[in-house]
């Protein structure tokens, strides 16, 4: 449902929005526009330090320490995040991290590994646990963030470019599912070069994913700092 403006009657304000790794530079420009905006933010990571400064930007942010790369603590997780603050209508997933390098015979197990862990399987293990709350929320919403390597890898990035293309095929999957129910969720791939300078404006496409209709955004890919 849309108004005249073809905007949502239903912008992030007052949404629930979790955050899969929330204390980097990136997570916390989003927390912060998210609060601003007037959502409740719930921020993850796992390490407890870091999520203080999280705490520091944005007061009022709830924060938890959970590895999400264990499909049992990330269960843990959903059931403590709906005791205590019901379910949510917002998955902004930020783990990633960049390995690669040496060509292709540098695209080590070991690399593959980390990689593998932090972008894919944080992001099976978190939509998975939450992919009830969005199917069921007046406006949820799924959002990564991929890498240009994508649709231009290269060797030395191998490693690197198929877990991010991994991690799009299974944003597009969930998309596919919110669809398939007639739901009100959106899933979003936003794609950048690198990140570094454009934290301001993915922050403001996030708040903007409730801006417009679901049906309008979902299963986007949407590039930032072109
Ligand atoms: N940086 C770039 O130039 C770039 C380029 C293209 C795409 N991207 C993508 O953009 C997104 C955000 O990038 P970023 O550089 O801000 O991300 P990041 O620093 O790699 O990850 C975000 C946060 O995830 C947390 N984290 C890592 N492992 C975790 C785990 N097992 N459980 C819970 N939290 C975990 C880390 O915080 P803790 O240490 O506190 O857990 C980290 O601060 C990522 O998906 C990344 O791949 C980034």
């Amino acid at each position: 449902m849309t108004d005249s403006a073809g905007l949502s009657p239903l912008p992030a304000a007052g949404r629930t929005v979790l955050i899969a790794g929330a204390t980097s530079a990136a997570g916390i420009a989003v927390a912060s526009a998210l609060a601003e905006a007037g959502a409740k933010v719930v921020a993850v990571g796992s390490n407890a330090s870091r999520l203080d400064a999280v705490r520091g930007a944005v007061p009022d942010a709830a924060t938890y320490v959970c590895d999400l790369a264990s499909f049992d603590a990330v269960a843990e997780l959903a059931a403590t995040i709906h005791a205590e603050h019901g379910t949510i209508d917002g998955l902004i997933h930020l783990v990633g991290g960049w390995r690669g390098g040496g060509g292709l015979a540098g695209q080590t197990d070991e690399d593959w590994d980390v990689l593998h862990r932090n972008i894919v399987t944080t992001l099976r293990n978190t939509t998975r646990a939450f992919n009830a709350d969005l199917l069921a929320s007046v406006a949820g919403r799924l959002a990564i963030v991929s890498s240009v390597s994508v649709e231009k890898p290269t060797p030395g990035g191998a490693n690197y470019a198929a877990a991010k293309a991994a991690a799009e095929t299974w944003t597009r999957a969930v998309g596919q599912g919110f669809a398939k129910a007639e739901s009100a969720a959106a899933a979003v791939v936003f794609v950048v070069r690198a990140l570094e300078g454009l934290e301001a404006e993915l922050a403001e496409h996030v708040v903007g994913l409730w801006d417009a209709e679901a049906a309008s955004v979902n299963n986007t890919r949407v590039r930032l700092g072109a």
